[in-house]
């Protein structure tokens, strides 16, 4: 099985939590965008979708799905994303498609947080995937200095500006080891929109694809 095959097994699987009637929140990437096309199936038995990125909400209305702004919207019962790196505590590394800030926003209002990943993404220690620091721009300088000082190294994502016109520092040379501690520091530092840290609030549900197919977690 290749790696976008188990992600697609884990996309398509977590359709079994999406509620017939409600409105689901939709994370971003390549096995969201998998999760996408198995709503699209059932389109017409949900009322809609609160979505975390431009890229999804485009997605979801091609496929003919109403997408609800998240103000209108006071609770959704499930938020289905994906992870760059998750733990055995089920906190996760995200941002590396840009979109953390609007990610953390959606899942702050779920229920049930459903991560879909595929079988690379689970690790004993986060941090050696890059993390990802959404930042207001003129304090990006400002902020790299403060992350060295935690012992990363912080560096600019040239060419990306996130769906809130702010930049990404990647922060590489982290060894995670209390993720919720390091998401409030590094959530403290001023000019620092959000961190792509989800240990606060981390993952209810695990689907991860593996070769033998969907293995869910409750
Ligand atoms: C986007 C994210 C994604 O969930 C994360 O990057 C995983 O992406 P993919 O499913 O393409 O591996 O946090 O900001």
């Amino acid at each position: 099985m290749t790696q976008d095959e188990m992600k697609k097994a884990a996309g398509w699987a977590a359709l079994n939590y999406v509620e017939k009637g409600g409105i689901v929140g939709v994370g971003t990437g390549s096995t969201v965008n998998h999760f996408i096309d198995a709503l699209g199936t059932i389109k017409d038995e949900i009322k809609g979708a609160v979505s975390s990125s431009v890229a999804s909400t485009e997605k979801l209305e091609a496929l003919g799905i109403p997408v609800f702004d998240c103000n209108d919207v006071e609770k959704l019962n499930v938020y289905v994303d994906g992870a760059d790196e998750i733990n055995a505590s089920r906190d996760m590394i995200k941002g590396g498609g840009a979109a953390l800030t609007r990610e953390k926003i959606v899942a702050a209002i779920s229920d049930k947080f459903v991560c879909i990943v595929d079988d690379t993404k689970a690790v004993d220690v986060l941090g050696q995937f890059p993390l990802p620091v959404e930042v207001i721009p003129m304090a990006r300088e400002q902020v790299a200095r403060e992350l060295k000082k935690l012992g990363g190294n912080p560096v600019y994502r040239e060419g990306v500006v996130t769906d809130n016109g702010c930049d990404i520092l990647d922060v590489h040379g982290l060894a995670i080891t209390d993720p919720k501690a390091l998401e409030i520091t590094i959530n403290a530092i001023v000019g620092v929109v959000t961190v792509g840290l989800f240990a606060a609030r981390g993952a209810d549900v695990v689907i991860t694809g593996t070769p033998e197919g969907a293995k869910i977690e409750e």
